[in-house]
């Protein structure tokens, strides 16, 4: 059934996010993190969010896990609820832009196509995809919730990079090796990027 609704119009912003970024201090931006599951993505979203605050950034962290408890409680592990998944965070995530925030996202959005999606419906160059690549041997032996040991026994179905696909990005913003290098490397790795990009300046990093 189509919901669509021609009556609704869009409210133009009183307040833009050209000012809002201005008020900040710094621009906003997606921060896309995608990889399987415990490959480090919460962690790494999470450690640079301690940075940006600890430099005075406005950011958020939308993180999977806890999306599934609220917005996405309704949705599967089906690919088709996956899609629905990252198509509700992606346009949260645009809100977050709006806003003036750095937004870091971190599911595990194993389409290349859902990413996509998501990528085009930012703005020109402000959804920076970044992948957390630990191979699935890693995750597995890592597997902090045992969710790798439930799927192997078959009680979890459609787990990824056991019985449901991972599409690696081809042309990531930023390609972190996060099965082998640390924490404080890839925070270093994603801050190095922003500061190259101009969303957050240097000033900020050296106080
Ligand atoms: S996504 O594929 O739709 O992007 P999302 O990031 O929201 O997934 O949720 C992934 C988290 O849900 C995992 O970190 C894991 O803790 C949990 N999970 C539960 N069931 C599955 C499953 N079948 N496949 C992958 N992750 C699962």
């Amino acid at each position: 059934m189509d919901k669509s609704n021609n009556n609704v119009v869009w409210h133009p912003a009183t307040i833009d996010r050209e000012q809002r970024e201005t008020l900040h201090n710094h621009k906003s931006v997606v921060l896309w993190f995608t990889g399987l599951s415990a490959s480090g993505k919460s962690t790494l979203a999470h450690a640079v969010e301690k940075e940006l605050y600890r430099l005075g950034c406005h950011s958020f962290v939308l993180d999977g896990d806890n999306v599934r408890h609220g917005l996405c409680s309704d949705l599967s592990f089906s690919l088709e609820d996956r899609h629905e998944n990252i198509r509700r965070v992606a346009n949260v995530a645009k809100l977050f832009i709006e806003a003036g925030v750095i937004v870091l996202t971190a599911f595990i959005s194993p389409l290349r196509e859902d990413r996509e999606i998501a990528r085009n419906l930012m703005p020109h160059g402000d959804f920076l995809e970044i992948y957390c690549d630990a191979p699935v041997e890693v995750c597995e032996k890592r597997d902090p919730k045992g969710l790798y040991q439930k799927a192997r026994e078959g009680k979890i179905p459609e787990f990824t990079g056991i019985s449901s696909p991972y599409e690696a990005p081809l042309k990531p913003e930023l390609h972190l090796d996060t099965g082998e290098q640390s924490l404080e490397e890839s925070v270093n790795a994603v801050i190095d990027m922003l500061l190259e990009r101009g969303i957050i300046r240097k000033a900020m990093v050296n106080v």
